[in-house]
């Protein structure tokens, strides 16, 4: 066995294990970001070999802490892609509009910027109180974060430019508060949102959704962990329903493939059709 194949087993062992103490399911992550990932995580843990580290791993449920920081990318950023908030706000809430009020879930949520973009975007499109956010993410540690709604003052330039390309009607300085070197998300905002744990490879369904988006996440998942994923998906989403799936990811050759059309190609957003074909 190569040096190699003895890392890829090493990690085949420890996902196995990490499955089997916590319920963790990292077996269906996609292998070369994963290998990355657990290299970088052991390079600061301490720890010659994955090996070494499992007994550990299994025990202690604080290091395990650690490894699961490390295993998930957590970036995100307010209005990211303008372009795909400016076809939502163009293409997708007129039809949104027509529902007395609407149930959005955020797979794969971080620390809760795109949740609280699609908050700003809806008020000021006139739904506030019509709607509801279900932000979900694997990572309990981000979902605090991004309930606390903080973000560093520093970001905010970025945030303004990104809210502005994407269309922003308002001004965007109105939805937080600056204190010190953070920025506080206006209260309000938050009254819309539901954070939660979920976790997309092992968890079920969110009832009745008319938006579901999931960008960035699915990039880490093998081909049987997405085709799990698009399924929870499709049960989650009422006919009409819109599915968004970010730039990195597309419904081509999918299972569910044929009971979608899409809306705007090149932003992944695809919507449920009324009858099955
Ligand atoms: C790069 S962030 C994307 C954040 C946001 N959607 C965006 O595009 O800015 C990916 C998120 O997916 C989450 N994630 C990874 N695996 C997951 C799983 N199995 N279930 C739910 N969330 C998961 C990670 O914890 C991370 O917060």
């Amino acid at each position: 066995m190569t040096a190699d194949e003895l890392i890829g087993l090493e990690i085949e062992l420890l996902l196995e294990g990490v499955f089997q103490v916590y319920g963790y399911d990292f077996r269906g992550y996609a292998e070369a970001s994963l290998r990355r990932r657990l290299a970088q995580w052991l390079s600061g843990s301490g720890y010659a070999t994955l090996s070494l580290a499992q007994s550990d791993l299994l025990r202690d449920r604080t290091l395990f802490d650690t490894l699961l920081r490390g295993i998930t990318v957590n970036v995100s950023e307010m209005f990211r892609d303008p372009g795909f908030f400016t076809a939502i706000r163009e293409q997708v809430v007129p039809y949104l509009k027509t529902y007395p009020f609407v149930k959005i879930w955020h797979a794969g949520c971080a620390t809760g910027e795109e949740a609280y973009s699609m908050a700003i975007l809806l008020q000021e499109e006139g739904l506030k109180g019509r709607f509801r956010i279900y932000a979900t993410d694997i990572n309990e540690e981000v979902i605090h974060k991004a309930e606390e709604g903080i973000y560093p003052l520093l970001n905010m330039q970025h945030f303004t430019r990104n809210y502005q390309h994407s269309g922003g009607t308002g001004s965007f300085s109105d939805y937080y508060t600056a204190r010190y070197n953070h920025a506080i998300l206006s209260p309000s905002l938050r009254e819309h949102i539901v954070f939660a744990a979920h976790n997309l490879a092992v968890d079920t369904d969110f009832g009745e959704m008319n938006l579901i988006l999931c960008r960035n996440v699915m990039i880490y998942f093998k081909q049987a962990l997405k085709e799990r994923v698009f399924a929870l998906f499709d049960t989650s989403l009422i006919p009409g329903g819109f599915l968004c799936l970010g730039t990195k990811e597309n419904l081509e050759f999918r299972h569910i493939s044929d009971r979608y059309e899409a809306l705007t190609p090149r932003m992944q957003i695809y919507r449920k059709r009324y009858a099955k074909k």
